[in-house]
């Protein structure tokens, strides 16, 4: 599989050509795909569906935050957003709301990864391309322009790779909280990482879904901490770092001390997380860049302008060990 990687600083420049390439003008936009807004092109305005998952974890929300501002009035485009509430199905009707209201293209953030193929093909048929970000489906990719996002999978191999550095032959009990069951994030850093302690002395005794949410990984944490007891965990593979959070909570809690009875890897590296880090709470966390939004504006952009786009476009993501943290806080930006 081809990889074209682009880095932060690469981001910037996408950004800077997006805006230099914007027309403008836009009436007020809609923020709610059911509103009856009868969004199809108007002149030099963009209309642009946006179907998000929901609003599930701070990565969401700084995700929605950028692509709110890259797909905003001043760049030209009118934004119709959706956010599904992490229901599958919901989400699939807010594309065909879409379609049905003849946007010029739809960006479509898919929550799981099967399901696609009808509604893909019922916009194909209406001429109306579509972009995804964040997250894959399992469709052909016949059906869709280009994909923006994170390679989930190098992820869950590169926080696997640190759990194996620390803990290589010593036997080690690790449970996991994954992310939204058949979310191509929860299945890609669940094989990452996988891979990544295979021959390893660690020992997954315990995996069930958090859902990407922090009351999710509380709850699920609430009950491992009750079968095995802290003691009897040695380490924590979070799937996203809301639900890293939320275990902290259910650790401290039972009178643990999250990071020292339990070692704690996240993914995600937003704003609480990392803080987590900083405190000691949490081990080590692989980034997963939400700042997507200038450049999926800059692809649908280049789709609507008939230029050649790139199938797949990765985003580079960075580790962090807590003194790496320390260094990198204050100048984060989500
Ligand atoms: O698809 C990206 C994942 O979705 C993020 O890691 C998680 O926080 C979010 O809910």
């Amino acid at each position: 599989m081809r990889k074209r990687y682009l880095s932060t600083i690469a981001m910037v420049g996408a950004a800077a050509f997006a805006l230099t390439a914007c027309s403008s003008g836009s009436d007020d936009g809609s923020d709610d795909a059911s509103s009856g807004d009868d969004s199809g092109s108007s002149g030099d305005v963009i209309t642009v569906g946006f179907a998000q998952t929901g609003s599930e974890s701070g990565w969401r929300s700084a995700n929605t935050e950028s692509m709110q501002t890259a797909f905003s009035e001043e760049n030209g485009f009118d934004l119709v957003f959706n956010a599904a509430d992490n229901d599958p199905a919901a989400q699939i009707s807010a594309v065909r709301n879409f379609i049905n209201q003849g946007v010029d293209a739809i960006v479509l953030a898919p929550i799981v990864e099967d399901g696609w193929d009808d509604v893909l093909a019922e916009a194909a048929d209406a001429g109306i391309p579509v972009v995804l970000e964040d997250r894959t489906v399992s469709a052909s990719d016949d059906l869709y322009e280009s994909w923006v996002g994170l390679d989930f999978y190098t992820e869950g191999l590169k926080a696997g790779e640190w759990a194996a550095e620390q803990f290589g032959d010593t036997p080690t009990k690790m449970v996991v909280l994954e992310g939204t069951t058949g979310s191509a994030p929860a299945n890609d850093r669940a094989d990452g990482f996988n891979d990544a302690i295979a021959g390893t002395a660690i020992e997954t005794i315990d995996s069930q879904t958090g859902d990407f949410t922090r009351d999710g990984g509380k709850s699920v944490m609430e009950g491992y901490i009750a079968n095995y007891g802290i003691d009897g965990i040695d380490l924590l593979y979070a799937h996203n770092d809301d639900m890293g959070l939320g275990a902290i909570e259910a650790i401290e809690a039972a009178g643990g001390v999250p990071g020292e009875d339990i070692t704690i890897i996240t993914i995600d590296a937003v704003r609480d997380g990392m803080q987590a880090l900083v405190d000691g709470k949490i081990n080590y966390i692989v980034e997963c860049n939400p700042l997507l939004g200038d450049l999926v504006s800059q692809v649908v952009k280049d789709v609507l302008a008939g230029n050649a786009v790139e199938k797949e476009i990765y985003v580079e993501d960075l580790t962090f060990t807590q003194e790496e943290a320390a260094e990198v806080i204050d100048s984060r930006l989500y």
